[in-house]
Order: structure tokens, then sequence, then C-alpha cells
């Protein structure tokens, strides 16, 4: 079936409050020749694309700016230069609404043909969308910038979250052990997702428990919650360990550069609207590939309506979603 003239989008006009979010008719978009065009069946809301609305993660946009930015579709077009994927193929992407690309939260939604991946058939096209960015998120960290490897030890500050779970059961499958920090009704899923062992993140002597848990120090430490205590991390780091920084922005990071540098020890930061599309097709490989196998999962999934975008950017932004990722389905 054709695409038809109009859609129905979350969108804003101006950067800005939740407020600003409206949701009305705009033409439906047309493929460029390396474009493909998606009818959309899931949208994920993102901590970043509430970043984005509000302006306070610069990047290039356009108004009206559709909102948004993982989003999983159905081929239904596409540019005189693509030859695949088909007209009919599910696929996913993790990279619109950011650097002159609007967002996916609308009906259809057009996307560079080396952003969108193959969703296997059998992958639920929701829990697909849900793990896309935070998996992706933490193939970057351990991967590409902190190089694990089989042998290393990995502590996940913040291990029940979603890019933190995505970390444990990541690492766990590469071989590494696992250490993550949690609060306490939360260590069970922690487990199931594959750390060895678990810590709650409150306890006052956090440290000395990490310590004799990984007496010869952690190779990678993954902080997701931007709490953590550079200071605190670099006194468990190893020789050679890797700290990798991609949560809490306004955050003071302060060391002695004697804690870092006599050790060959190392500080990564990284945000994944820098990723190449190379870096993000050989991310979405594995993602793909984990979720085909069912290694990655989301602890819990609510789904609402296109409609209800600037409910869930609300929500999300007050912390009222803790361990649930907002999925936006199309009204009916
Ligand atoms: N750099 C990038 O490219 C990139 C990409 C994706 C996400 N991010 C950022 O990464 C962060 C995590 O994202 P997410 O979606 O995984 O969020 P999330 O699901 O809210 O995870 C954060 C986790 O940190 C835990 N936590 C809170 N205080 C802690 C503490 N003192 N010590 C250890 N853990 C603590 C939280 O536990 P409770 O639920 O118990 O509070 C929660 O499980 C966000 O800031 C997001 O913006 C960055």
């Amino acid at each position: 079936m054709p695409a038809p003239e109009h859609m129905h989008a979350a969108y804003v006009e101006s950067l800005g409050g939740v407020d600003a979010i409206r949701y009305g008719l705009l033409p439906v978009p047309r493929c460029g020749p390396g474009d493909v065009l998606l009818r959309v069946e899931a949208v994920a809301v993102d901590n970043v694309d509430t970043f984005v609305r509000s302006g306070r993660f610069r990047t290039e946009v356009t108004f009206p700016f559709v909102i948004g930015r993982d989003v999983v579709g159905t081929v239904v077009d596409r540019g005189a230069d693509v030859t695949a994927p088909n007209i009919g193929d599910r696929v996913w992407c993790n990279s619109l609404g950011h650097d002159g690309r609007q967002g996916p939260t609308s009906e259809y939604t057009t996307a560079p043909v080396e952003r969108v991946y193959s969703l296997p058939a059998g992958v639920d096209p929701v829990v697909a969308v849900a793990v896309a960015h935070p998996a992706a998120t933490a193939h970057l960290a351990l991967y590409t910038h902190a190089g694990l490897r089989a042998v290393d030890t990995v502590f996940v500050a913040g291990g029940a979250g979603h890019v933190g779970s995505a970390l444990t059961a990541m690492a766990a499958r590469s071989g590494a052990s696992v250490l993550a920090s949690a609060r306490a009704q939360d260590h069970e899923w922690c487990r199931s997702a594959g750390a060895a062992q678990v810590f709650d993140y409150a306890a006052p002597d956090l440290l000395e428990q990490l310590r004799a848990a990984a007496p010869n120090g952690v190779d990678v430490l993954v902080d997701t919650s931007g709490r953590l205590y550079l200071s605190d991390a670099l006194e468990l780091l190893a020789l050679r360990g890797r700290i990798v920084v991609m949560a809490g922005m306004d955050r003071k990071l302060e060391c002695r550069a004697g804690d870092l540098y006599p050790r060959d020890r190392s500080l990564l930061g990284f945000a994944i609207s820098n990723a190449t599309t190379d870096e993000l097709a050989e991310a979405a490989r594995h993602v793909t590939t984990l979720l085909a196998d069912g290694v990655l999962r989301p602890r819990h999934i609510e789904e609402l309506p296109l409609s209800a975008a600037g409910e869930a950017h609300r929500r999300l932004e007050a912390g009222e979603a803790r361990g649930t990722r907002l999925v936006l389905r199309p009204d009916n």
C-alpha cells in the first residue's frame, strides 16, 4: 500500500520544555536517493531524546522537528540508489533525530540506508527497539572504546539500568567476569543478566567489598549512573585499567594525576551520537545477534501510543520510569 500524503507525528517547532511537543499532521517525508521510507512500528523514548528536544545536547535540527531516535519499521519505499533492504523488510535504526536527521516519532520516517539494519525473523519489534540504544551504547563502551578482553574483570556501576543490563549481558557473554552495583531489590536481575557478583551501591563499605571481590583490580569500569567518584573508581582500577565515562554530564571529575598515568590507566569518554556509521553498523551486528539469541532482554517495557510522546518525555525527565523502557507505537 503506498504511503499517504500526511501522517501523525510528535514534533516541536522550537527547542525547549516538554510542553513544546505537538502531536498532529505533517507531510510524509520523501526518500532521498540513499534513503528508505519506513512505516513505523515502534519507537523508543531515550534520555537523549529529551536532551535533543530541550537543547541540552547541541545538534543540528530543522523545524518542525520530529522527536526521537530509535525505530523499528517496515520498508515501504526506497530511493533510486538503494538496492537493499527490500520493500516489506523489517529493519531497525538507532541514529535518527540528530545531526540534521528528523526523528521517527511518527507514522512514517525516512532513514539513510547505511543506518538501517535487518531485524531477524522472530525478534519482537518492541523488544528490539527497547534494547537498541542501551545495547549499542554498551557495545561501543566495551569494545570500541575499552577494548574488552575475555580475561578482563568488568565493574558495571548501575548494573540494573538499561545500559547496565546490556553491559553486563555482553561482557559476561564475552567471557569477562562481571561485578555490578545495584539496589538490593535489583540484584537478582543483575545476576540473571550475567553478573558474577552484585553489590549494593549505597553500602558504606562498597569500595572494600569490591576490592575484596577483585583483588588484582578491575580492568574495565563503566559508570552508567554518573554518580561514582573518579577517585573511588581509580582505587578499584588495575594496571592498564580503563574507566568509561558516559553519564553525569554536569558532574565534576577530579583525581590525582599520580593515580592515573604511572599505572597506565585511561579515562575514556564517549557519546553514541559521535559514532561513525561503520562503528554503529558493527555494534548493530553484535546487537542483532544477541537479540536473535535472546541474550539481550529489557527489564520492563511499557507501550504507549505515539500521541503520548509528550507524557513519555515528561515521565522520563521526572524520573518516573525507573527500570521501565517506554515504547511508543502508532495509535492504530
Ligand atoms: N554516552 C552515551 O552515549 C550514552 C548512551 C546512552 C545512555 N547514556 C546515559 O547513560 C545513563 C544511563 O542510562 P540508562 O538508560 O541505563 O539509565 P537507567 O536505566 O536509569 O540506569 C541508571 C542506573 O544507575 C543506577 N544508580 C543510581 N544511583 C547510583 C549510584 N550511586 N551508584 C550506582 N548506580 C546508581 C540506577 O539505579 P536506581 O534505579 O536504583 O536509581 C539505574 O539502575 C544516562 O545518564 C543516559 O543519559 C549515555
